[in-house]
């Protein structure tokens, strides 16, 4: 067993490096299919959701080179086969990009269907909706979801998306590049990623416009041709990275990041009595006096970020007097908080809200993470916490923070992977 070994109470100073954004790049891997030649993509974060998307790329038949640490050479012009291997992409959400990006290139998709984080039910009706607009049939049989364009091409056509789904929003962008005629996507996600997506495609000659906004036009080009293309930085790491100064104190300049993706995030850190200072492409986080208790709504961009809920949770139990929290996007997004609560956060959950008592301080204790971001939160609770956390489950984090050891341990957190004999094989074979 893997864990992270954590001695808090310290507080954090220096520099820390933003790595590219997860969600756009388990987006654009995918979007590489839709490429007749070399897509050279940069600014990729090391990390397994992207090494996952990759192989599975590879075993399609993509040619897939390392460039260097944080780039790859990807050329799906090859690639004959539109049914995708079950085992790899089960243990990923965005699978569900190679729908899209397969019905876009083939007229024709067999997808496992998604895994990920558990937030309840994570339904893909609207992504559904949107490819059964365009032409296709889609149905579920053998374990498998079948899509197949009933003329051989996706059409263009207009679509109104019942809920903003960041998800569906991309998938169709994806199955629309090369549609015939134009694709009209209303009621659109708004996230960075999602102009990303967009940016990428029409630098290799898609024609999307509107994207940032809730109305996309996506003309359908003929061909997509190679081309470089560098990920933005991650909002979500940023925003981790900021919360962890704010509940540990000190001062961290987090350099290579997007200041305006970040000002939903900034906001609350500012009502809640930390210094965020923007800088061309860094902000200084500064926390030196108590913590003000604030309430928080999750909602799609430009809200605040349902990806940032369980992190900003980890500041306000630190935050003198009660704090609200309403998750705006998931159902079930709290299932971290019995974890905080073995290290002492007094926090009641009601469905979607969240009531959190602040108090003096966390205490280590021995915790598990649960999803991504919910893991994040532990580490964030952890450094702040007074004696030895020890996480346990961290391929949940890894599958979405490149070297979040090694960055914090850069700003004097006292962090380190401890491998144990796994208890359980240990007994089964005593
Ligand atoms: N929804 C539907 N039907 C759909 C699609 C979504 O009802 O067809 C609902 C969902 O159940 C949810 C809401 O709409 O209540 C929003 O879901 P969305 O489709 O926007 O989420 P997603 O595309 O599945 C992405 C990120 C998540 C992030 C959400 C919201 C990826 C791979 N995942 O998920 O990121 O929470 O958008 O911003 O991009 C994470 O990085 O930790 C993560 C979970």
């Amino acid at each position: 067993m893997t864990k992270y070994v954590i001695h808090g109470g310290k507080p954090l100073y220096g520099e820390i490096d933003i790595s590219g954004a997860k969600n756009a790049a388990v987006a654009i891997i995918p979007a590489a299919l839709l490429v007749d030649g070399v897509c050279r993509i940069e600014n990729l974060p090391q990390i397994s959701d992207v090494t996952l998307l990759l192989n599975i790329l590879q075993e399609l038949g993509a040619d897939v080179r390392t460039v260097n640490r944080t780039t790859v050479d990807v050329d799906c012009s090859h690639i004959r086969n539109a049914r995708v291997p079950e085992e790899l992409a089960r243990k990923i959400r965005a699978s569900y990009y190679l729908i899209g990006a397969l019905l876009g290139r083939f007229g024709s998709a067999e997808v496992p269907p998604p895994g990920g984080c558990d937030f309840g039910g994570r339904p893909i009706d609207q992504h559904i909706k949107g490819f059964v607009a365009m032409g296709a049939n889609v149905d579920v049989r053998g374990g498998y979801i079948h899509a197949k364009a009933s003329n051989g091409r996706m059409n263009g056509t207009q679509i109104y998306l019942d809920i903003v789904s960041v998800g569906a929003t991309m998938n169709i962008m994806l199955a629309a590049a090369l549609a015939d005629g134009m694709t009209i996507i209303e009621n659109a996600a708004k996230e960075p990623h999602i102009v990303d997506l967009a940016n990428f495609l029409n630098s290799m000659g898609a024609e999307i416009m509107g994207a940032g906004t809730d109305v996309i036009k996506i003309r359908g080009v003929e061909r997509l041709t190679g081309g470089t293309y560098s990920i933005i930085p991650d909002q979500i790491e940023a925003g981790t990275y900021m919360t962890a100064v704010a509940a540990t104190g000190g001062e961290v300049l987090i350099k290579n990041v997007i200041p305006k993706h970040l000002e939903c995030i900034t906001a609350k850190l500012l009502e809640m009595g930390v210094d965020v200072e923007e800088r061309d492409d860094a902000v200084l986080v500064r926390r030196t006096g108590k913590l003000t208790r604030t309430n928080v709504k999750t909602l799609p961009y430009p809200g605040f970020p349902t990806d940032m809920q369980p992190q900003i949770a980890a500041v306000l139990c630190l935050a003198e007097g009660t704090s609200v929290i309403t998750e705006g996007v998931w159902d079930n997004r709290y299932r971290y908080v019995d974890e905080f609560r073995r290290m002492g956060a007094q926090i009641q959950v009601d469905g979607k809200i969240a009531v959190i008592e602040g108090v003096e301080k966390f205490t280590g204790a021995r915790i598990q993470a649960c999803d991504l971001r919910a893991g994040a939160a532990m580490v964030i609770a952890g450094l702040a916490a007074q004696g030895t956390t020890e996480i346990g489950h961290i391929h949940h984090i890894e599958r979405g923070y490149e070297d979040i050891v090694r960055k914090l341990s850069g700003v004097g957190a006292d962090i380190r992977v401890v491998v144990t004999p796994d208890e359980d094989k240990q007994a089964q074979v005593g």
